[in-house]
């Protein structure tokens, strides 16, 4: 489509318009060759710093139009949350990649890009299957994407407006950093003092790898010359006097938009008039300049005739660049006046269009004044009209239609968009822009019940599927599902549907009792789906933390034997099944080995194969607490085998670590440091399904004579360990680092971190985790000379195992009993109970 006029800077400059033409590019010799000398060198990263309309746009656009290098120019939207990768996607999208896309040699990973590029479904392979891991399945769409970048070579990557940009394209920048190959130039622009606390920005900018060069550019203002020479440069290239230069200067601090916004006014008041060939102006002292932009773009739109002020007010509300037809459409213009209309618009300098024909604002602050200065009827009105004109699209723009809906409180569509942009985001792993775009609606509006129930269920299912750490997000999350329980109008199934992944939810959040509360008020509503019933009863059974004893967590562990069988699919069965078996040996019971010999030897189903991998892993994990090696072992080569077939990364990094654990327990240290200290670099504490590798590396720190760097692991498991971890009983850390403080000498010390995981064992009479904490609690007390507490516990603790076969706990209260014997002095039981 051709542009609707001509634009400004190529427009005839005629007196009876009051037309100026757009600003030269001025000043900024020395930015541009910075930039250039960076490029010039990949991999670098250039960080782009200024406010708003400094010319960090400018810059950028005159440096990509010296064509030099293959750029890609990503935009992100003002908006808190935009499509998944929305900026690249557009991007990419922008560049015709389709045009290319027949030829190109594309490898059947970019399958998974289908659902960020609907349109180009007939084009792309065919999408691989779902992985079960968020993070894996974002890791592959990064990898797909950065692919079809590396296919269109593209050297230089720029990504406008970070401050703005969702957390997944801030990921896919960090993703792209951290390889080397092929080498590529990036460069980010943002305001500094837009950017949140704690971006991921900030990695960017702090933690290069090794091989990349890095170079921050900050955008001063421009000074009085270039200033005159932009004034110049927009007034037909008559010189302008060093006092006018001086003036404007003054008034809008050598920033290039104020500047630029400045002289529009001026001009379009005629204070600035041609005259015989002749730039001739008011006196200075007549001038009146607007203190900021927003009022000089206001005072403009003011002097738009009427229609050409509903078509900027339609565009302020799209806020994205949209063509000439859609903005006619949301202003309520017949086509013959829009076309004058916009024509006016582009005119005043307020409009632009892009290489596309589309129009929008030739500056995001313009756009917003506009908006801001609409009443709220108004924008409603229009948000509303937007909508109706996007729903026509296809595909439907849901992230738009969504953000439309609910500016003009049309509720009910707001809810239907919200949930499918948040579906879209799922798919493609960002769960958190998809627990974001269900808080909203719920957390504000009067949404009615059966649309609530399904974005409560949804919203509570994209949140226990995230992997950041426990965050606001969580919480706003537990608030909003909170509240749509608190409503009293829900059906008590419907109040289960919900409660029930809540309480998952507070489970990762370390609120066992309220979680425990949750999903048993949960289970007797929930009749009408027997595998979640199954699920929450397992829930129930796992003895992570909270006050119950063992007794209650096998009540419903034997409820959840009696609804699983034959419910659900075998994934579902396979999954129960392995869960139940690990809930019962992590209590001791030997039931669990009945139970996990129910589990299939092999299997085929992809789905399936993930979910015995999980299951056996977890049981290899409990065996080793109990001291079965052997079992652990076979378990452990079953589930790595699986994993192979399957390729589940994040399951990987579990069955490694659990294997690094084995290996410290069996003995097999040769160059087990050094795994654990890769898997250690690989995971993150706070987030990582694996703690394993970072007690291992503790105790090899201990074991090796480091005891500071053993005691910050130690310390660090203690207290930053996500709650809901199968490892969380906090009792080998805590073990291992009383050991460290009575090596000290500090028995006070040693006693403090031992009562509470002692007390945990005992209410939740889980004795068979107690090898490693008995011991040394033992110690602890003899060396503080409370031997008759010694004596009682070692009394509970022999009566706690009863005959369970669990080696690691025979072993240690054989050596427990013998240091008891010691300190009573009865030389002779010692040494027979050493023997
Ligand atoms: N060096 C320059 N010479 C001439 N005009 C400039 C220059 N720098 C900026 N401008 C003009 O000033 C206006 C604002 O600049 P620009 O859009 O690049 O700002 P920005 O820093 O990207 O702002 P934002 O943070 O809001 O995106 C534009 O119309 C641009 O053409
Ligand atoms: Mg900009």
């Amino acid at each position: 489509m051709s542009p609707v006029v001509p634009h400004p800077s190529r427009g005839a400059d005629t007196a009876d318009h009051a037309e100026v033409s757009a600003p030269a590019f001025v000043g900024r010799e020395r930015e541009l060759a910075v930039l250039d000398h960076a490029l010039a060198q990949p991999p670098a990263v250039v960080l782009l710093e200024g406010e708003a309309g400094i010319g960090k746009s400018r810059l950028l656009r005159e440096h990509v139009a010296t064509g030099r290098l293959g750029a890609l120019v990503a935009t992100c939207p003002p908006f808190q949350e935009s499509l998944t990768l929305g900026p690249i996607v557009d991007a990419v999208r922008q560049s015709r990649a389709a045009d290319h896309l027949p030829g190109m040699p594309v490898s059947p990973l970019v399958g998974v890009l289908r659902p960020l590029f609907p349109e180009w479904s007939d084009l792309l392979p065919p999408q691989p299957g779902p992985l079960d891991d968020p993070k894996a399945s974002r890791h592959r769409i990064f990898s797909a994407l950065a692919e079809l970048i590396g296919h269109l070579r593209v050297r230089v990557l720029v990504v406008e407006d970070v401050h703005w940009a969702d957390r997944a394209t801030l990921e896919f920048l960090l993703f792209l950093v951290s390889r080397r190959q092929p080498p590529l130039g990036l460069v980010v622009s943002y305001r500094p003092e837009d950017v949140p606390d704690g971006s991921l920005l900030l990695r960017l900018s702090s933690r290069l790898p090794a091989g990349w060069s890095q170079v921050r550019l900050t955008l001063p203002p421009l000074d009085v010359a270039a200033t005159a020479g932009l004034v110049s440069s927009m007034l037909g290239g008559e010189r302008v006097s060093d006092e006018f230069a001086g003036f404007l200067h003054d008034r809008t601090d050598g920033i290039p938009l104020a500047i630029e916004e400045s002289v529009r006014l001026l001009r379009q008041r005629d204070d600035v008039l041609r005259h015989d060939g002749e730039w001739i102006r008011r006196s200075l002292d007549e001038l009146a300049v607007p203190p900021t932009v927003r009022d000089s773009v206001l005072e403009r739109a003011q002097r738009l005739g009427p229609a050409a002020r509903r078509a900027i007010e339609a565009a302020a509300v799209l806020a994205e660049p949209a063509e000439e037809r859609l903005i006619a459409e949301v202003a309520g213009l017949d086509p013959a006046g829009s076309r004058a209309a916009l024509a006016e618009a582009v005119r005043s300098g307020l409009l632009a269009d892009d290489d596309r024909g589309r129009l929008t604002f030739r500056h995001a602050l313009v756009g917003r004044a506009v908006y801001d200065a609409l009443t709220g009827v108004d924008q409603r009105r229009l948000h509303g009209r937007a909508g109706a004109a996007l729903e026509r699209r296809e595909p439907r723009p849901v992230v738009q239609l969504s953000r439309h809906f609910q500016a003009a409180r049309q509720i009910g569509k707001w809810c239907t968009y919200a949930e499918q942009a948040a579906d879209h985001a799922a798919a493609s792993g960002d769960h958190t822009t998809a627990v974001t775009l269900l808080v909203r609606p719920l957390a504000t509006a009067p949404v009615p019940a059966p649309a609530a129930v399904q974005l409560a269920v949804k919203l509570a299912t994209a949140a226990a599927a995230r992997r950041e750490p426990v965050d606001d997000l969580h919480h706003a999350a537990i608030r909003t599902l909170r509240d749509v329980l608190g409503r009293g109008d829900l059906a008590p199934r419907e109040q289960a549907d919900i409660r029930n992944p809540l309480g998952r939810l507070l489970l990762q959040a370390g609120e066992f009792e309220q979680a425990h509360a949750e999903l048993s008020r949960a289970v007797p509503d929930l009749a009408h789906d027997p595998v979640e019933a199954a699920r929450a009863m397992t829930y129930l059974g796992y003895p992570l933390q909270g006050p119950w004893p063992a007794a209650v967590h096998l009540g419903w562990l034997e409820r959840a034997a009696r609804v699983a069988p034959g419910v659900g699919t075998p994934v579902d069965r396979l999954a129960l099944t392995a869960d139940r078996a690990a809930a019962l040996l992590a209590l001791g019971q030997e039931a669990g080995w009945t139970v996990a010999a129910e589990l299939p030897a092999t299997v085929t189903d992809a789905d399936e194969r993930r979910e015995l991998a999980r299951g056996l892993a977890n049981i290899a994990y409990v065996a080793t607490g109990w001291g079965r090696y052997a079992d652990a072992e076979a378990r452990l080569a079953t589930a790595t085998e699986l994993v192979g077939l399957t390729g589940y990364t994040r399951l990987q990094a579990t069955v490694l670590a659990i294997e690094a654990q084995l290996d410290w327990y069996t003995g097999r240290w040769a160059g087990l440091a050094e795994r654990v200290t890769d898997l250690v670099a690989a995971a993150d504490l706070e987030t990582s399904g694996s703690l394993e590798p970072f007690l291992v590396d503790g105790l090899l720190h201990a074991a090796a004579g480091s005891p500071r760097r053993a005691e910050q692991r130690f310390r660090s498991l203690l207290s930053d360990a996500p709650a809901d971890s199968i490892a969380a009983l906090p009792v080998t850390p805590a073990a291992a680092l009383a050991a460290l403080r009575l090596d000290a000498g500090d028995v006070a010390g040693a006693a403090a971190v031992t009562d509470e995981p002692m007390r945990t064992i005992v209410t939740k009479q889980m004795w068979v985790w107690a090898s490693d904490l008995a011991r040394i609690r033992l110690d602890v007390l003899l060396a503080a000379g409370r031997n008759a507490e010694a004596a009682e516990l070692l009394a509970a603790y022999e009566e706690g195992l009863g005959d369970v076969d669990a080696p690691a706990s025979r072993a240690a209260l054989l050596t427990c009993r013998a240091a008891v014997l010691a300190a009573q002095g009865e030389a002779l039981g010692a040494a027979a109970g050493y023997a």
